[in-house]
């Protein structure tokens, strides 16, 4: 079988295809067809060393996939040859099969494509866990999304409109705000020509209640600026390549909360909890209260190429490849 390999961590074009035997499971192991693999921001940063978490090399990269049962290890009951399934990998996800723990899979809901389910968990569960967890984001609340058009960013719109929030929506293209508005964000801000504290104030009637803020840099601060009375900023990821520092008058003024997200660490913690999470947000797409966006396709070999246009601000939404 094919799978994209990670020779040594440093430039992305280090990585290249190599071919590998077939897998067979384990004991409480079954073996996937991988028909979708998604790729986030994260993989690119992993490959290149620049992630807290170092890999011991080679590896496979890919955190999350979506396909069908081929084989399943001595004791696997829960699922059988031919089951639509997803899953968080950990690594091993960009390649045709993959070996996953039964207690690591999830079954495909009928209304989600392969694309769809391999490109939800990170992004969704993120956004979830921030605005209904940690900053317990109410119906008929203003939510201003920055990095809107990414993975994390569409998520927390479709999230944030699911939790009955207003949902403004900030990125720096057109293209990337349509998306946005597509799933359903009253107004859109290009921060990168627009004055965002000025415009978010005004388009909430006086200040946002949350801020999901995925991206970091020059951005937060005004993020920040923009909220009203009891105010939480959730602090998600720093996209931009800058952890910024705000005045911490900032946060005083309102009576603002900065509250900061670690869904990983969390999920890694606490997986009982986290399974009960993921359940709940395939149920609301089955019943139509979420609707993941259809991500973009590429083949096995564009892995490369995808990981650096994340890196390089140039993907709108979400990528997988199919192998
Ligand atoms: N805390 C957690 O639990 C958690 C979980 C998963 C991921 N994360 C982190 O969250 C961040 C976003 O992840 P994602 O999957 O949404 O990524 P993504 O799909 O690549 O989206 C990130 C967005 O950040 C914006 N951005 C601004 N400056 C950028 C730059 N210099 N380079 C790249 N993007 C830039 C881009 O939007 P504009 O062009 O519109 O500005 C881009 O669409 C990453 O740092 C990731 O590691 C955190």
């Amino acid at each position: 079988m094919r799978v994209v390999v990670c020779r040594e961590l440093g430039p992305l074009e280090g990585v290249v295809v190599e071919e590998r035997p077939e897998p067979s499971p384990g004991p409480g192991q079954a073996v996937v067809a991988v028909r979708a693999a998604g790729v986030n921001y994260v993989d690119g940063l992993i490959c290149q060393g620049r992630y807290q978490m170092k890999p011991p090399t080679p590896y496979v990269p890919g955190g999350e996939i979506a396909g069908e049962v081929l084989a399943v290890g001595e004791g696997v009951g829960g699922v059988a040859v031919g089951d639509r399934v997803l899953a968080m990998t950990g690594f091993g996800a960009f390649a045709e099969q993959v070996v996953v723990a039964e207690a690591s899979l999830q079954r495909l809901p009928s209304a989600m494509s392969y694309g769809q389910g391999a490109a939800f968990v990170q992004s969704y569960s993120t956004a979830w866990f921030a605005l209904a967890e940690r900053a317990r984001l109410g119906e008929g609340e203003w939510l201003l999304v920055l990095g809107a058009g990414g993975g994390i960013g569409l998520a927390s719109v479709d999230v944030g409109i699911a939790l009955g929030a207003n949902v403004i929506a900030a990125a720096s293209s057109t293209a990337k705000l349509d998306a946005a508005r597509a799933l359903g964000a009253v107004a859109g801000i290009d921060y990168e020509t627009e004055d965002l504290k000025t415009k978010a104030r005004q388009l909430s009637g006086g200040g946002v209640d949350v801020v999901m803020d995925p991206v970091g840099g020059a951005h937060s601060e005004p993020a920040l600026r923009a909220m009203g009375r009891f105010g939480r900023h959730c602090v998600v990821g720093f996209a931009a390549g800058t952890i910024p520092s705000v005045p911490l008058n900032q946060v005083l003024l309102n009576n603002r909360t900065v509250v900061g997200v670690d869904w990983g660490a969390w999920a890694f913690s606490d997986a009982v909890a986290n399974r009960a999470l993921l359940e709940r947000l395939l149920a609301m797409v089955d019943d139509g209260r979420l609707h993941p966006p259809a991500p973009a396709e590429r083949p096995l070999d564009d892995a490369v190429a995808v990981m650096g246009e994340l890196l390089e601000r140039a993907v709108t939404g979400k990528v997988v490849l199919v192998p």
